[in-house]
């Protein structure tokens, strides 16, 4: 079955937003990252995402230490810098996806110029690796970004799934499922891990699983947090696995 990684970055943003200059461990510094992941695991989520971003706007240190502690996989979305990696192989996290990042972005918009910086990020690689951290790159559906991904030495690649669902326009969309695809078989011919992300919601994810072959996990945020705003994030966990089960969306567009 197809897996949800539960991108927590979100919760973080929302505390952030109200307890800035306090502590993660203070008692009113809600809502807690942690304790929306501990409902979203026993929910079903088989893994936790978070970004620790370089000017730490949302997740905060702290948050990666209680996550990791919570004992369920996590994922640790960063940029590709010396600081973050020796951030990581302190953490240890199951997972590490290396992305690009501006300071200025509300959110990651492209993919990771993997190509253009091979020896930087085959380095990052190399070291998260021998530290015992499976490594995935957050790529554009790119054949020379995926080539690059696997001379970099990564296991795994997460698909930018972002121009997908921007598209309106049925043609545009269609263009951009079958970059998807084609990038998904030959990272899979590759022997990579297909991992995808960014965007997917409960209108648009019922057409990309049947679309695009090989997933192994989808890494979604926005549209499960902001869902959990009205039903809890337990039952918005419950509804995405049934989308990824194969079920179709009985959402309503808000
Ligand atoms: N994957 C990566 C690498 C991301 O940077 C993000 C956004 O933080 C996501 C997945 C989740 O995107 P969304 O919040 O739009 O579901």
């Amino acid at each position: 079955m197809l897996k949800l990684g539960l991108n927590i970055d979100h919760v973080a943003t929302l505390r952030q937003a109200r307890y800035r200059d306090y502590a993660v461990e203070y008692p009113l510094a809600e809502p807690s990252p942690l304790a929306v992941a501990r409902l979203a695991v026993a929910a079903g989520a088989h893994a936790i995402t978070a970004h620790l971003r370089e000017d730490r706007r949302h997740i905060q240190d702290a948050d990666v230490d209680l996550l990791k502690q919570l004992g369920a996989p996590l994922n640790l979305e960063m940029a590709v810098t010396d600081a973050m990696v020796a951030v990581a192989l302190t953490v240890r996290p199951r997972d590490v996806c290396l992305v690009p990042e501006n300071r200025r972005e509300v959110t990651t918009e492209g993919g990771l110029n993997v190509s253009g910086q091979l020896e930087r990020v085959t380095g990052a690689v190399r070291s998260l690796s021998a530290g015992g951290v499976t490594v995935s790159l957050f790529i554009d559906p790119d054949e020379g970004q995926v080539r690059a991904a696997k001379a970099a030495g990564a296991p795994c690649v997460e698909l930018h799934t972002g121009a997908y669902a921007n598209a309106l326009a049925p043609a545009d969309r269609d263009r951009q499922l079958a970059a998807l695809r084609a990038a998904a078989e030959l990272a899979r011919g590759l022997g990579l891990q297909v991992n995808a992300g960014h965007g997917l919601n409960y209108q648009n994810l019922p057409l990309f699983i049947r679309s695009v072959p090989h997933l192994d996990t989808l890494n979604i945020g926005h549209a499960v947090i902001a869902r959990a705003l009205t039903v809890g994030i337990e039952r918005a966990v419950r509804e995405m696995l049934g989308l990824l089960r194969g079920g179709e969306s009985q959402i309503p567009l808000p």
